[in-house]
């Protein structure tokens, strides 16, 4: 997949008093896919949105809604998420007990299974259920919050990952502190899909440069 990287501004970072305005301009300003951050205030310490939101912002964008369930347990909300009009959803490896089932059971409802890694977990958990993934988020923060400190160790781990997906048809997206520093590392390491909330919604200059200006430091690291 070389050369195509990915832009997932995370509206975590948005004006939530004015969401469809700004879902639709990071629309317009070239994003790839709509990142949506689903928090409990039990898998983590904040709470967020719930398949209502979702719901919402899905007449604003033609684009991919990537939503990552931060939740514990997912799997009695999954269907909420699916007919909310999500395109991906993610669960967390360390949330569910049963990662195998809740994969088939996005899968079953017509959209892409994800599945996501907290920095403190090993790619080993995933090893048995490759084949039923579109894609795998690794975490470079400890979730929770935007505007946290990319963990860098975690390059390794995509790295790693990389290799374990082969020539699968797997999406690998990284998530937490990406900027345009951070961007290269984790293309280098190779990461597809990029996450940035404050680096799109909180940084210098309109929505549209701050998304090039990550890609372009992605793809020149390629
Ligand atoms: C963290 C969320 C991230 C977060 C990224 O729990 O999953 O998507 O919003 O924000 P930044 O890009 O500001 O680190
Ligand atoms: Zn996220």
């Amino acid at each position: 997949m070389s050369g195509n990287i990915l832009i997932a501004p995370s509206i975590l970072s948005a004006d939530f008093a004015r969401l469809g305005e700004e879902v639709r301009a990071i629309d317009e300003a070239g994003c790839d896919w709509v990142h949506v951050d689903v928090m409990d205030g039990h898998f983590v310490p904040n709470l967020t949105f719930g398949p209502c939101v979702v719901e919402a912002i899905r007449p604003h964008t033609k684009k991919v809604i990537d939503v990552h369930l931060m939740i514990d347990p997912a799997a009695p909300y999954l269907e909420a998420f699916a007919k909310a009009g999500s395109d991906i959803i993610t669960v967390h490896a360390e949330a569910d007990k049963h990662l195998d089932r809740s994969l088939q059971v996005i899968r079953g409802l017509g959209k892409k299974s994800g599945v996501s890694l907290n920095p403190a977990t090993s790619e080993s958990v995933i090893e048995h259920v490759l084949d039923k993934l579109d894609l795998i988020l690794v975490m470079t923060v400890n979730p929770g919050f935007g505007g946290q400190k990319f963990i860098e160790s975690q390059c390794e781990k995509i790295a790693r990952l990389k290799s374990m997906i082969g020539d699968r048809p797997i999406d690998l997206e990284v998530d937490g502190g990406v900027n345009t520093q951070t961007a290269a590392l984790v293309a280098k390491a190779g990461a597809n899909v990029l996450v940035a909330g404050s680096a799109v919604f909180g940084g210098k200059g309109d929505y549209g440069a701050n998304i090039s200006a990550i890609r372009d430091q992605a793809v020149a690291a390629l």
